[in-house]
């Protein structure tokens, strides 16, 4: 059990999608929590948040879609810093369609990025996660993977099956050690949002019980509690943070 006040210290986590939005303050409170990060994403504007964050960060370009780049990933950071703790999967991707609208490719893609990229995480990690005695993985879903919402298929099913996938994972790894939880946030004021459709969204905003959107920090915080020692209890668990949105 940590004993220090950083609740991640000594701890190796690779973060997905860690360019901007959720993934980047994810990777400033880790290392700022002691630990040592490797941030990955399509973006290489990722390479200037780790060279802000020193000798604790690392950056790899990573499409989560990509079988060998994750074993390219996980053989960077096992040479960097010798073993690996943390898998956030926090990549995803957004574009909201009716039913009659979503084309084959974009349901393909919500798939490759938002389910299978997180599958291919998961497996890549559970080697060294074996040999580190123990782990956790925490996997980014959505209140869209809670319940329906017009305009979301491809999204909805992606982050439906994250969380399906998440309480699968979670019993296999449990001999192991290592530990896998849903996060499930509502809306949260990233670039994600950027495209939409900004009525919509104030629509989409004015129906949260608690009345506002969240921030990164708030979704941040649940990612340390699930990825520190703090929750060693738990896994399989879904924790919401959508102000009250999915009710
Ligand atoms: N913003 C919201 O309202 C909201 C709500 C619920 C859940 N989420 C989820 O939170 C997570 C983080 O999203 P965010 O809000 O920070 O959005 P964001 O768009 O700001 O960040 C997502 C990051 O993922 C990266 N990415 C996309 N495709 C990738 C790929 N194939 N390989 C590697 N990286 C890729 C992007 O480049 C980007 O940096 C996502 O999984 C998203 O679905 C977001």
């Amino acid at each position: 059990m940590n004993t220090t006040s950083k609740k991640l210290e000594g701890k190796v986590a690779i973060i997905t999608g860690a360019a901007r939005g959720q993934g980047a303050d994810e990777a400033r409170r880790f290392v700022a929590e002691g630990a040592r990060v490797v941030l990955t994403d399509l973006l290489p504007s990722g390479a200037d948040l780790a060279a802000e964050l020193g000798s604790a960060a690392i950056f790899i370009q990573h499409d989560v879609a990509n079988e060998a780049q994750w074993r390219s990933v996980v053989d960077t950071a096992l040479e960097k810093f010798g073993r690996i703790d943390i898998l956030v999967n926090n990549a995803g991707i957004f574009t909201p369609a009716m039913l009659e609208d979503t084309t084959a490719e974009s349901f393909d893609r919500h798939y490759r990025v938002n389910q299978y990229g997180p599958f291919l995480g998961m497996k890549a990690v559970l080697a060294p996660m074996k040999a580190a005695g123990g782990g956790s993985i925490v996997n980014i879903s959505s209140v869209a993977g809670m319940r329906g919402f017009p305009g979301m298929i491809a999204y909805a099913g992606s982050k439906w099956a994250l969380r399906g996938m998440t309480k699968c994972v979670a019993r296999e790894v449990a001999p192991f050690k290592i530990r896998v939880n849903s996060i499930h946030p509502g809306l949260v004021d990233t670039p994600m949002l950027n495209d939409h459709d900004p009525e919509a969204l104030k629509q989409f905003e004015a129906a949260v019980p608690l009345g506002r959107m969240a921030t990164t920090a708030d979704i941040v915080e649940i990612v340390v509690y699930l990825a520190g020692d703090l929750s060693s209890n738990m896994t399989g668990a879904e924790l919401v943070t959508d102000g009250g949105l999915g009710l």
